[in-house]
């Protein structure tokens, strides 16, 4: 049986500019070619015999494994010991309590920092709905996990098939944001930020998440028994400094509790990344009303408060005791996620950028790390809606443009903002040429989130009328955004949310990556929300997970490619994420490689878990010391 027509997505196998990383769709009819039956043609007709029947099948299990400790642990910069010579001598550090609306009220309210002051801010951000109904509240001891929960899935029929290798100093892991899954929200002197008032009508809270405040030694020994290389997450700015300005006083449970975390993380054979924010903006600089947090943006999707004109030192303030604490043991740093869906305007863009440069000058000239330093963004790729047309590539470049190079252009290259982001956001500040050579080369790669892909054309009007009309509906990024292709297909398997299963565009799109900034690419996540994973009854239907198995497995498998074929420096990939969380309001979207039963949290594996990184074990032959 043929198809009568089918297309063929060619994509070009070396890239050499932006202006060819283009597919192209090739008509074509008759059937598929099979070039791997060129030396076994069967004979016309089949012989039909009797043998004798028995039942021979063998099936072979093999156990997940973990990574031995190491003997010495790498270092990356000077013991904090040193290093807080490095930070100001009046940098006090205290302790508060937790926080619930009947606490009776403390009496020190002499004290700007106190007891009575740190209550004061919860009074004041008020979270909604608050509740407190975790089942812990102290940090629960790690248990091995049974190696009865570590053999592997049965595989998929089909599967890859290829016979590349990762390079040597290729990073695989896993991530998670502190928001997602630490809960905790109001204990141990946290502070409130963003995240902790995110709930309205219909929006989920993050109050209880995964309790990983307390459960992530538990956690990381079961990344380490699945053989998890790199564990990524992120650090709460509200837990290391409760009223988050310069020269307020430093928390010391939030700094004892990531030490400790790095700590277990490196004795289980695992290294650490680290996210300096994710979106859990202290709620300090949202002024008094606290709502506006909810106002219209110009840019994203959330204000992320960026451009208040107090953010950037104070932002520069929390990275140094950050660096200062932890940059001995840490050697990948991520000073911000995906900064654009919570920036507001030009201003926003602005104090990003140069917070983020000066973290990135103090870690290499004072601190002097040895690790590496960027900014991780979020585009889910734009592709042209048809490759040969002109106005849909001069789309495509403006929808990356737009979310990339406004960063990259200055962070990695020393160039202006592009001009999609100039045109469109006219109070952007300008950067001048001190700027610029100052900013140049402050991020050691090109850190992105490359869950999907997005076909793009130009609106109605074209891109130059919607870029001067905020009111329109293609306003910011000023393109048609589609998932289909021009045949009316989905451009992949659909998941729950908005991704699609997009392998060889990924393969395109680090090409384009790396050939347009020049510099390593890092997969800083990636994943897939099953659909209909949350309406399944029994976890055993849960973690029988083969649709995120064939987007992991096809993903890496294009990895290899783009490094193989194309010449693409990949320098690694983080997977997302290592258990089902909070996703912004929502638990139903399930991006985890584990499940998390939310009344007893107990956590389950899932298939593709085990498949990912058999994938990347069985094809890294330095992975343990990677
Ligand atoms: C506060 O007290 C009320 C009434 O006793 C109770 O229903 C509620 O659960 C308490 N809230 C918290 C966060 O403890
Ligand atoms: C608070 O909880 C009630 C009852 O569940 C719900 O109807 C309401 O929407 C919640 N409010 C917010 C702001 O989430
Ligand atoms: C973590 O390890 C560092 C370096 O070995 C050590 O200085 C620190 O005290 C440890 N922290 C905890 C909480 O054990
Ligand atoms: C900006 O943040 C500061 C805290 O540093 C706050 O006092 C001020 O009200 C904020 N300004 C605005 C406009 O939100
Ligand atoms: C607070 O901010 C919101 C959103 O920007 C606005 O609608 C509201 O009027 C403000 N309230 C006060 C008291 O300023
Ligand atoms: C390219 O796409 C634009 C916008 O969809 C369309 O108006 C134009 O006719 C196309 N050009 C060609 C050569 O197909
Ligand atoms: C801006 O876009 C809106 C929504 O499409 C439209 O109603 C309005 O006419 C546009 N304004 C201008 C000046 O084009
Ligand atoms: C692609 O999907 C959009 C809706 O997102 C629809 O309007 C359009 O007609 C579809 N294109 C084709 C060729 O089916």
């Amino acid at each position: 049986m043929y198809l009568d027509m089918m297309f063929v997505l060619a994509v070009t196998a070396l890239l050499l500019s932006r202006a060819a990383a283009q597919q192209v769709y090739v008509l074509t009819q008759g059937p598929s070619p099979r070039p791997q039956c060129a030396a076994c043609r069967p004979p016309a007709t089949p012989t039909y015999r009797f043998s004798s029947f028995s039942f021979t099948q063998t099936e072979t299990y093999r156990y997940a494994t973990s990574i031995a400790p190491p003997a010495t642990t790498k270092t990356y910069a000077a013991p904090f010991a040193v290093l807080k010579t490095l930070l100001p001598t009046s940098l006090a550090t205290t302790t508060w309590g937790s926080w619930s609306p009947n606490d009776t009220a403390a009496t020190d309210t002499a004290d700007p920092y106190g007891q009575a002051a740190w209550s004061s801010l919860w009074a004041w951000a008020s979270p909604p709905n608050f509740t407190t109904t975790g089942i812990y509240s102290t940090t629960v001891s790690p248990t091995a996990v049974p190696s009865s929960e570590l053999v592997l899935p049965p595989a998929d029929y089909f599967g890859p098939t290829d016979c590349y290798t990762f390079p040597a100093d290729f990073i695989f892991g896993v991530a998670g944001s502190s928001a997602q899954i630490e809960g905790a929200v109001a204990m141990e002197g946290k502070g409130p930020n963003l995240m902790d008032v995110f709930a309205r009508p219909g929006i989920a809270d993050n109050y209880v998440t995964n309790e990983n405040y307390f459960l992530y030694k538990q956690d990381i020994e079961r990344l380490a028994a699945m053989g998890v290389r790199y564990y990524s997450f992120s650090i709460a700015w509200s837990r290391i400094l409760p009223f988050a300005l310069p020269g307020t006083p430093v928390n010391s449970a939030g700094i004892a509790h990531y030490d400790d975390l790095i700590n277990y993380t490196l004795a289980k054979g695992m290294i650490p990344t680290v996210t300096m924010l994710h979106f859990d903006t202290p709620l300090q600089f949202y002024a008094a009303n606290v709502t506006d947090r909810f106002k219209d943006v110009l840019i994203g999707y959330v204000n992320g408060a960026y451009q208040n004109a107090t953010f950037e030192d104070a932002f520069v303030n929390y990275a140094r005791i950050l660096l200062a604490h932890y940059s001995d043991r840490v050697p990948v740093w991520f000073t911000f996620n995906e900064p654009l869906l919570y920036s507001d305007n030009g201003a926003s863009i602005n104090s990003v950028v140069k917070a983020h440069a000066r973290v990135a000058h103090y870690y290499k000239d004072v601190v002097r790390g040895t690790g590496k330093i960027g900014v991780k963004l979020n585009d889910n790729f734009g592709v042209p809606r048809d490759p040969r047309n002109d106005s849909d590539v001069a789309a495509a470049n403006h929808f990356n443009d737009f979310q990339l190079a406004t960063f990259w252009n200055p962070l990695v290259l020393g160039e202006d903002y592009p001009d999609a982001f100039k045109m469109t956001i006219p109070d952007y500040v300008p950067l001048s040429a001190g700027d610029l050579s100052y900013m140049r080369g402050t991020c050691d790669f090109v850190a992105v989130d490359p869950y999907t892909a997005t076909v793009v054309s130009q609106p109605p009007g074209g891109i130059a009328d919607c870029v001067i009309n905020a009111s329109s509906p293609y306003f910011p990024y000023c393109v048609v955004q589609e998932t289909n292709n021009t045949f009316g297909w989905n451009i992949g398997y659909r998941s729950y949310s908005y991704v699609y299963i997009t392998p060889t565009y990924l393969r395109t799109y680090l090409n384009y990556l790396w050939n347009t900034f020049r510099a390593p690419v890092f997969i800083t996540e990636f994943g897939f929300p099953v659909f209909g994973e949350a309406d399944k009854a029994s976890v055993a239907d849960m973690v029988f997970d083969t649709p995120r198995s064939l987007y992991y497995l096809s993903f890496m498998t294009e990895v290899l490619r783009a490094i193989w074929e194309d010449g693409v420096a990949v320098m690694g990939a983080l997977a997302w994420s290592f258990a089902d969380n909070w996703e912004f309001g929502d638990y139903r979207a399930r991006f985890g490689m584990q499940v998390v039963e939310r009344e007893t949290q107990t956590r389950y594996f899932k298939k593709s878990f085990f498949d990912l990184v058999a994938f990347v074990r069985d094809r890294h032959p330095n992975y343990e010391a990677a």
